[in-house]
């Protein structure tokens, strides 16, 4: 389709504004604005020349522009808060100064529409995209900045946002996740946005997450509620060192999402391009709740793999095994696996290192040939005896570290990230490969190629378990030291995609020593992600709650496993809740707790489509009360299935579905219902949606860490 194409006449005898002048009066010479069914951002070009967004948020129009609603500010030349870009030229000049060239509207391949905004510095020749691309009916949309160098010579790229949406000073709230290994998720903060600067960052570089996630919410009328209230959640599709800034300069906030710019200085050779990562803003007017379900919509669609099929439920060896195990003790897990019904078996760490074996955590990463011990004939008869048994079988991977005690290290001891003149520091013993030296990136190349060619292996769990310490690299020049936050994380994707368009029939989990690689950057690349080591289902309850602002359950991997010694009947009904899979070694599991493994899973591949494509409805919040419950409705609505999940004691009252057709007739039952527990009342008996979603059901738990799945069927 052809681009639609814009220009405004700019006045040419525009004054330029000072910082003395900033809140001078200008007058909109013309405006345009860049939607979807329900979000507007409005935008106008000043008599300056410069593009200003009318606030979102704001009560009135506002006729006057003041320089703090420039939409996409730069440092140097007048603007004095927080900046979104900020480049130092060629000649050193430390300012740019942006106006409006022109708008094009493009059609994509999926019938999204991608509006792109073109601004140039008069002074200088570098240019500056803002990019938007709409999804009409889920009300998202994705902004990231293209900017072009078309100097003589080499510019630097102190600051790069990918967005900075402007909104009005009225009530708003910012809802943050804030946490740490085995704890992520766990602490969502509620804050009003004040005067001044609150930064939610990480310097990590080679993952998202380890304390924070670059995932928020925004909301306009106070603390966001379920269902009610104006909400935008904000997630940035990047990997590695992040940073969101809401800049409240008094007049409004801007909300300034992108790359860290710590120590991350990028310099653009003459004819460069700079393209940042996209970041997702997901609009609603009626709360959380509708606010997820769209972004969930979105995600099947664009944010992962495979969003539109179910999942085979696994078993993992890692909580059994962890590193002591080899091939019979392997096999010997399978018939037990078959026998209640799981469907794809995970071969976790240990399997590889001769010289140095992978018998812990100490020694040989990098070195990924079968152990001939553990392993004689090597990955593919573990891999057969599987397929045999009827199982798929899938391999743990950490591509991107080496243990100093490993073949790989003794050889190519340049390879890893750090800082001459320093200790190496590790973490978890092991160091992180240069990934900018194309020599690494063949290498780590090589190793997941030969693993995923082995036959009969479809299924990976691609792990990265420690975050950058010491960022110096001995293959980038001294002078581009500050590229390495950025280049890692460029030929990390180049990797995944490359992995992903190879093996389309292998499916990927994400996993970063828990969950520090929960991001949309990476996740289009995999069907799951690994959300926290810590799977102690009480646990699980609120965090995967958390987590369900942003991701589909669908993605959320969730095993059970013996963490926190929870009864199994709960541990199972929190996994099958999202993505179900189990931990467990089931040779050494009570015929009791077997039984009910099964029936978890049975009752799991009976509800996995509404789980994986229905529409999900928060119910009663973890944080706040005794018990967190749910409910999924398929998107006929002619199915729904309800999880309550008891925390503390408490009395068994009604929890209310959400979400039914009003009209339509549904008969309720309890899936895999505890043993000795009384059924619940409205067992076996038929209501309209109207009566369920008014009167509740009373599910049949009624103490702490007990659980009822319901199944509502018309
Ligand atoms: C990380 C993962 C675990 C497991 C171990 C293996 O900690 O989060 O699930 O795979 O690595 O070493």
């Amino acid at each position: 389709m052809r681009p639609k194409f814009y220009l405004f006449a700019l006045c040419a005898t525009a004054s330029w504004l000072t910082a003395e002048n900033s809140r001078a009066d200008l007058v909109a010479t013309n405006s345009f604005s860049i939607g979807t069914k329900n979000f507007t951002l409005n935008f106008e070009v000043g008599h300056d020349g410069r593009l200003y967004q009318r606030a979102i948020g704001a009560t009135a129009v506002n006729e006057k522009l003041l320089r703090t609603d420039e939409s996409y500010p730069q440092a140097g030349d007048g603007y004095v808060w927080e900046p979104a870009l900020q480049i130092t030229h060629a000649d050193g000049n430390t300012s740019t100064s942006l106006i409006f060239d022109n708008l094009t509207r493009t059609t994509d391949n999926t019938g999204r529409e991608i509006t792109q905004i073109q601004l140039h510095d008069p002074a200088y020749p570098v240019q500056v995209a803002l990019n938007f691309r709409a999804d009409q009916a889920r009300d998202v949309i994705e902004q990231w900045t293209k900017i072009v160098n078309h100097e003589s010579g080499v510019v630097t790229l102190e600051r790069m946002a990918s967005s900075s949406l402007v909104f009005a000073p009225t009530n708003v709230h910012l809802t943050h996740f804030f946490g740490d290994w085995a704890k992520e998720m766990l602490q969502p903060i509620t804050e009003p946005i004040t005067p001044g600067t609150k930064v939610l960052d990480s310097k990590l570089g080679v993952r998202a997450d380890q304390f924070q996630n670059p995932s928020f919410v925004v909301s306009l009328d106070g603390p966001p509620q379920e269902t009610g209230g104006r909400v935008l959640a904000g997630s940035l599709e990047w990997s590695g060192s992040f940073q969101c800034a809401f800049d409240d300069n008094g007049e409004n906030i801007h909300a300034l999402c992108g790359v860290n710019p710590f120590a991350s200085a990028y310099h653009l050779n003459p004819g460069e391009t700079f393209t940042t990562p996209k970041m997702i803003w997901v609009w609603s007017a009626n709360g959380l709740g509708d606010m997820s379900r769209k972004l969930h919509s979105w995600a099947r669609d664009y944010g992962m793999r495979d969003g539109h099929k179910t999942r085979a439920v696994l078993l993992n060896n890692w909580e059994a095994t962890g590193f002591d195990f080899n091939f019979n003790r392997i096999v010997g897990l399978y018939d037990p696996a078959k026998e209640i019904g799981t469907e794809l078996f995970l071969l976790d760490d240990g399997w590889f290192g001769n010289k140095y074996p992978r018998v812990n955590d100490h020694a040989g990463l990098g070195d990924w040939q079968p152990n001939k011990k553990r392993l004689p004939e090597g990955l593919a008869p573990l891999a057969s005896e599987a397929v045999k048994r009827g199982l798929r079988f899938g391999i743990w991977l950490e591509p991107e570290m080496v243990n100093p005690k490993s073949e790989l290290f003794e050889q190519h001891p340049e390879w890893v990230i750090a800082q001459p003149k320093r200790a190496l520091e590790l973490q978890r013993n092991q160091m992180v490969l240069d990934l900018t030296r194309p020599a690494v990136q063949a290498f780590e190349w090589s190793n997941i190629s030969n693993i995923l060619s082995v036959p009969d292996i479809t299924y990976a769990k691609w792990d990265c378990n420690r975050y950058l310490t010491q960022p110096g690299s001995s293959y980038l020049a001294a002078g581009r030291q500050s590229h390495l936050w950025i280049d890692y994380v460029t030929a990390l994707y180049a990797l995944m995609d490359k992995t992903a368009k190879t093996f389309p029939d292998t499916e990927l989990m994400l996993c970063s020593g828990g969950g520090g690689r929960v991001d949309y950057g990476a996740l289009k690349y995999f069907q799951e992600f690994w959300p926290s080591d810590n799977t102690d289902p009480t646990q699980r309850v609120p965090m995967q709650w958390d987590y369900s602002y942003f991701f589909p359950p669908m993605a959320i991997a969730s095993h059970v496993t013996h963490w926190g010694n929870r009864p199994m009947h709960f541990a199972c009904s929190v996994a099958m809740s999202a993505r179900f899979g189990m931990d467990l070694d089931l040779n050494k599991l009570s015929a009791a707790d077997k039984a009910v493994c099964a029936g978890a899973i049975s009752a799991y591949k009976q509800i996995r489509d509404v789980t994986a494509f229905g529409d999900l409805y928060r119910l009663e919040n973890p944080h706040e009360t005794f018990r967190g419950a749910i409910n999924f409705v398929s998107p006929d609505r002619a199915r729904a299935v309800m999880f309550a999940f008891q925390l503390k004691d408490g009395e068994a009252t009604p929890v209310h579905p959400q979400g039914l057709d009003p009209a339509k007739n549904y008969t309720v039952h309890e899936l895999n219902p505890a043993p000795g527990r009384a059924a619940i009342p409205a067992a076996g008996k038929t209501f309209t949606g109207e009566e369920l979603m008014r009167d509740g059901i009373v599910p049949s738990c009624a103490h702490a860490v007990e659980a009822s799945v319901i199944e509502i069927s018309s």
